[in-house]
C-alpha cells in the first residue's frame, strides 16, 4: 500500500489487514519505530477527530510529524498545491495526509511524480471519499458484532453530501453486508447499486442491527445554496429517537454531531451514544495501521 486515497482500491484482504494490525496496535502486541519518517498533515477544511487522531497515531508509531498551515502558506502568494508539495517532498516529507473540498484533486496530486517519492492518505475528500473513516467505522462495527454479514445496515441522512456514506457503502458491499439508506429525497444523492432506498424511518429500521446517523453538513448546503435550510421536517421524519432505534441496535455516528438534529440528546447522552466516542478512539488504532502500512511499504 504506497497510498491509501479510496475504499474502491483496497482488497478485502488489505481491509482484513489494517484492521488485524489495529488491533493489535490496540492490545500492545505490536509496536512501531518509524522514527526516520517525516509525515505532513495539510488540512484545507476543519477537523477535530481525523486531524486529532492522525497526530494521536503519529506519536504513537513515533513518526515526525509536521502541520502545514496553509493560512500562513505560500498558497496565499499563489503557489500551486502540486509545487507546494514538490518542495515539501524535497524537504524530506515521506507522506502527506491530506483534507481537501475539492473530490478528486487528491486521486490528481497521487498521480505525479516528485522530487522524491511521496506517499498521500486521504484524510477526507470534498463529497468523495473518507477512507480512514469507513475503516475505523468497520473495525468498530467488527469489535461490536460477530455476525455482521447477517445484519443490515441503515444509513441515515444527509448521504447527498457524504464521503463518509460512500466510504463506508464501498467497504460494507465487499464484504456482502446488507445495506439499506433511509433519506428524504432532498438527500438521498445518486443511487448506488446494491442500497436498498427507504423514505420511512420504520420500514428502513425494521429488523436493522446497526444504525449510522450521518451529519447533517450544513456548510456544504449553504455554499450550494440550497433552500431547506431549517431541518424541522428532516428532525420530525428521521431524527432518531428512544422510541425509534431498533431494540439492540449499533448506533453509530462520524461526528461531528448535530445535537437534537440527528439524533436525540437523551440518547446521545445515554448508553447509544458510547460507541460514537468509541468510532473516535478506534480512529487512532485504525490510522496507526494505516501508516504502518504506508511507511512499511516504503522501507521506513
Ligand atoms: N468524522 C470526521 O471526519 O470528523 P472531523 O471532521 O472532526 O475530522
Amino acid at each position: 500500500m504506497k497510498n491509501l486515497i479510496d475504499i474502491e482500491s483496497l482488497s478485502v484482504n488489505d481491509i482484513n489487514q489494517i484492521c488485524t494490525r489495529a488491533w493489535e496496535f490496540e492490545k500492545g502486541s505490536r509496536k512501531a519505530n518509524h522514527q526516520s519518517a517525516s509525515v505532513v498533515n495539510m488540512f484545507f477544511e476543519n477537523s477535530t477527530r481525523t486531524k486529532m487522531s492522525f497526530q494521536m497515531a503519529q506519536s504513537k508509531i513515533n513518526v515526525k510529524s509536521y502541520d502545514f498551515n496553509s493560512d500562513v502558506s505560500s498558497i496565499n502568494k499563489g503557489e500551486e498545491l502540486y509545487d507546494t508539495i514538490n518542495n515539501l517532498s524535497a524537504i524530506g516529507m515521506d507522506v502527506v495526509v491530506m483534507r481537501h473540498s475539492e473530490d478528486y484533486l487528491i486521486d490528481d496530486l497521487a498521480s505525479r511524480n516528485y522530487y522524491q517519492d511521496i506517499s498521500f492518505i486521504n484524510a477526507g475528500s470534498g463529497k468523495h471519499a473518507h477512507p480512514t473513516q469507513a475503516l475505523l467505522d468497520y473495525y468498530t462495527m467488527r469489535k461490536n458484532t460477530t455476525d455482521l454479514e447477517d445484519r443490515i445496515v441503515v444509513i441515515v441522512g444527509d448521504v447527498a453530501h457524504s464521503r463518509v456514506a460512500r466510504s463506508n457503502i464501498a467497504l460494507l458491499k465487499k464484504f456482502g453486508v446488507k445495506l439499506r439508506v433511509l433519506a428524504p429525497p432532498y438527500f438521498k444523492g445518486e443511487a448506488i447499486e446494491g442500497v436498498e432506498y427507504h423514505t420511512n424511518l420504520k420500514e428502513a429500521f425494521d429488523g436493522a442491527g446497526i444504525v449510522m446517523a450521518l451529519r447533517i453538513q450544513k456548510e456544504r448546503i449553504q455554499r450550494e445554496g440550497l433552500e431547506y435550510t431549517d431541518f424541522a421536517d428532516y428532525v420530525k421524519n428521521y431524527q432518531i429517537t428512544k422510541e425509534n432505534l431498533p431494540p439492540n441496535a449499533l448506533l453509530m455516528h462520524p461526528g461531528p454531531v448535530n445535537r437534537n438534529v440527528e439524533i436525540k440528546n437523551d440518547v446521545i447522552d445515554s448508553v447509544y451514544g458510547k460507541t460514537i466516542l468509541d468510532q473516535a478512539k478506534n480512529g487512532v488504532f485504525i490510522r496507526m495501521a494505516v501508516m504502518d502500512l504506508v511507511l512499511g511499504n516504503r522501507g521506513q
